[in-house]
């Protein structure tokens, strides 16, 4: 918890916590997690796209991994726990086993992922789509808020974007990946449980979108010559919503730029994100129609232009079942008889680091689900369960 508490103060700004790919604050917490894994017993490095890593090894040296791990990266104004607890519980169960002197049938690694929220880019999960060897080319031309390509900030990281393949894992070299992580969401605290174990990962799809009309005087104007992409944007909103109620998905709109942005101007073009997700890819895809089929619908009514743009796709994943079993066995050897199943609808890096290894996590209740808030919060004996359930679970699988 301390800890939390301290890679927390690595942030871009003092009053938020920002924590972004590639950033001087992304260096300052690899070199504290680094120094946190020697201390457990890890060799340790900073790969090729970012991660750092920490191995100890098995009962022989050079043994397949179990990976173990989460991100270090946050989302604006972020709390403290999404991702860095997941880190800091991997280092915290490698400590114990390097420090019980018990040698495993595998080698141990513990992974801080480089990004995983897409912040800065856009594209998410770029530290695990490495370590998976899912890169894609174009994303090198990927530009932050500022211009900075993702290409330019490999280089200013000090990183040399022509290794990155170094980064990739093959998969005779993995035994699997675990995560823990909250479960940003509020079925454990609504059932008063501390942990669960998670069945799959939810398909998502992020979109930028934009419709474009005319902009025009906000007192000349009349209402109906008006082409305004903002009221426009703003019914897709309200369309995104009620749809997401009919189909059983989530769909969120969390960016809205209006330009030319004068408070007598009317917006003549409206810029807008559109996160989509459901337990299941054809709900997902589903809804997106519906979504555009929408969109076009009210741009033909309004005599707006509409775009969309691809920025992210990820199908849904199935945990693995032997390594589930394992999560679930560590539950059951903290006292948990009958450990409650999720399936998460937050994205994971178990979703690239699938295309290489099967994966499971392990969920630890948040309190009223309240999580990409700065209010994010976890009991430390909730923290402590986890831990011991964590290590349960390596140990289950090494038997
Ligand atoms: C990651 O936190 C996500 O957006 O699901
Ligand atoms: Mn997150
Ligand atoms: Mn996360």
């Amino acid at each position: 918890m301390e800890r939390c508490d301290e890679l927390a103060t690595h942030s871009r700004s003092a009053e938020h916590l920002e924590r972004v790919h590639l950033s001087p604050e992304h260096a300052a917490a690899n070199a504290l997690v680094a120094g946190w894994m020697s201390e457990a017993g890890l060799t340790t490095w900073q790969d090729a796209a970012g991660n750092q890593c920490g191995r100890l090894e098995g009962q022989t040296p050079g043994l397949p991994a179990l990976m173990l791990g989460s991100h270090i990266d946050t989302v604006p104004d972020a709390g403290r726990y999404d991702g860095m607890l997941g880190v800091l519980l991997a280092i915290a169960v490698a400590a114990r086993i390097a420090g019980s002197g018990r040698r495993l049938p595998f080698a141990l690694e513990v992974v801080a992922f480089s990004d995983e929220e897409g912040t800065r880019f856009g594209a998410a999960l770029l530290g695990s789509r490495a370590l998976a060897g899912t890169w894609d080319e174009a994303w090198w031309n990927l530009a932050d808020s500022d211009g900075i390509t993702l290409y330019e900030a490999f280089q200013d990281f000090g990183l040399d974007p022509a290794r990155l393949p170094g980064a990739v894992r093959r998969p005779e070299q993995l035994v699997g990946y675990l995560e823990a992580h909250i479960e940003q969401g509020p079925a454990l605290d609504d059932a008063d449980r501390a942990l669960a174990v998670v069945t799959s990962i939810a398909g998502a799809r992020r979109f930028s979108l934009e419709m474009a009309g005319m902009a025009g005087h906000a007192g000349g104007t009349p209402f109906a010559r008006r082409r305004d992409a903002l009221v426009g944007a703003s019914e897709l909103v309200i369309a995104v919503e009620a749809l997401s109620l009919e189909l059983g998905t989530i769909g969120t709109v969390g960016v809205m730029r209006a330009y030319p942005g004068g408070v007598n101007v009317i917006p003549g073009r409206a810029e807008f994100s559109l996160d989509l997700r459901a337990e299941t890819d054809e709900c997902r895809d589903e809804c997106w129609r519906r979504i555009r089929e929408t969109a076009e619908e009210i741009c033909a009514r309004r005599g707006l232009s509409f775009e969309a743009t691809e920025i992210y796709r990820a199908d849904a994943v199935r945990c693995d079942p032997r390594l589930r079993e394992a999560v679930g066995l560590g539950i059951r050897a903290t006292g948990d008889a009958d450990p409650i199943a999720l399936y998460s609808r937050a994205g994971h890096d178990g979703v690239a680091v699938s295309r290489v290894t099967g994966f499971a996590m392990l969920f630890v209740r948040c309190a009223g689900g309240v999580s990409h808030h700065p209010d994010e919060s976890v009991r430390e004996g909730d923290v402590a369960v986890a831990l011991d359930a964590f290590e349960a679970a390596v140990l289950a699988l090494a038997d």
